[in-house]
């Protein structure tokens, strides 16, 4: 029987459950064997205990709960080729020659990076004693299959990543809050957002909210911004409105790659007279339980990311799991990290129409 790992690596996020529920019970239902990698790379370095096998009803209950059950980390030692040694032994300890990761574009990168050592590594591990080559033998080839689970949503060839969807509920109900408070008082927020380099949170946030302004990365203030801003402010002021939301990516910057902070602008809207606060929204932005649609992308994605596993050769790309209109589909995982880092080097140059660009494109 073929035995399969999930891991969860990275910042946790809703909907990571979901994922190890569907690995799992898809590995079973396959006829393969299950386990589950806990604390994320660490695991896969100290083996033992840290690699457990799963059974059907060891998932039981995951697809509501929020976080990530079996733990994550950011691992030092896995970046190291020593520690990659240590994984690959202890994989192969545990029979494991599969693994599925669910995390963001640095875990996954690492993953691929660690199949594409793997023939090397044994070598090693024959060659240190550490195993002999009967032991080896059986484990040629490691297969990698990313799922891409992240409340950023920064992942090129994906419309949505795993967490997303429940942080941004997450974040609306937070400002729909805020409203209550701000149309008491007639007051300005300004709301803090997280996504790092991506604006997508801020966007929808804004569009779901009605905000008033926002700020977001891909679209760096234009020169005169702060007078822009008071204007379209003072407009739905005087159309009645009683308050002001202005929502602030924490990766937001001007056209010269200046950040824009939240006490900034509530320096601004002060000055121009409004009352004003500033909410930071923080981690409560990447917990709770998983909505719907999280617990419906992590499930259908865990199954295909077995199914991809069952059905790889030794010549095929490391896979990951995207969703693309409305469609589970494979793509080539080095292909969607290139992608998405061309996106952060364009906006870097400040080329901020090809950011959106390759953002956008499949
Ligand atoms: O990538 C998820 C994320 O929550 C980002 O939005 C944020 O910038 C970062 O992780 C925060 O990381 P940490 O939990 O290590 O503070």
């Amino acid at each position: 029987k073929r035995r399969i790992g999930v891991m969860t690596s990275g910042g946790d996020a809703p909907g990571m459950n979901g994922s190890v529920r569907a690995v799992v019970r898809m590995a079973l239902h396959s006829n393969c064997e299950a386990y589950a990698i806990y604390e994320g790379y660490d695991g896969l370095v100290k083996g033992g205990d840290m690699i457990k096998e799963m059974k059907w009803e060891d998932v039981r209950g995951f697809l509501s709960e929020g976080g990530t059950l079996i733990g994550t980390a950011r691992c030092m030692e896995f970046m190291q080729r020593d520690g990659r040694r240590t994984a690959a032994k202890n994989m192969i300890l545990k029979g494991i020659d599969a693994l599925v990761i669910c995390g963001g574009d640095g875990s996954l990168t690492g993953a691929d990076r660690f199949r594409d050592e793997w023939p090397s590594l044994l070598e090693e591990l024959v060659k240190e004693k550490e195993l002999t080559p009967e032991q080896v033998a059986p484990f040629k080839h490691l297969n990698i299959v990313g799922l891409v689970g992240s409340i950023d949503n920064d992942l090129s060839m994906t419309d949505a990543t795993i967490g997303c969807y429940s942080s941004l509920a997450r974040i609306c109900e937070a400002i729909d809050s805020v409203d209550t408070t701000a149309t008491s008082h007639q007051r300005a927020f300004v709301v803090e957002t997280m996504g790092r380099h991506c604006g997508w949170l801020t966007l929808m946030a804004g569009v779901a909210t009605g905000s008033d302004f926002i700020f977001i990365p891909e679209q760096p203030a234009k020169e005169g911004w702060e007078g822009n801003m008071l204007n379209i402010i003072r407009k739905h002021r005087q159309m009645g409105k009683r308050k002001t939301i202005v929502i602030v990516a924490e990766g937001a910057i001007d056209e010269r790659l200046n950040k824009i902070t939240p006490h900034q602008i509530k320096e601004i809207l002060s000055e121009a007279g409004l009352d004003t606060r500033v909410t930071t929204l923080g981690h409560v932005q990447r917990g709770g339980q998983p909505a719907a649609y999280d617990r419906m992308l992590s499930t259908l994605q865990g199954v295909e990311a077995v199914k991809a596993v069952l059905e790889a050769t030794p010549e095929t790309p490391s896979p990951v799991i995207c969703m693309i209109e409305n469609k589970i589909v494979r793509r080539p995982l080095l292909e969607a990290v290139a992608q998405t880092k061309k996106v952060a080097e364009a906006i870097e140059k400040k080329d901020f129409r090809t950011a959106m660009e390759l953002r956008d494109a499949e």
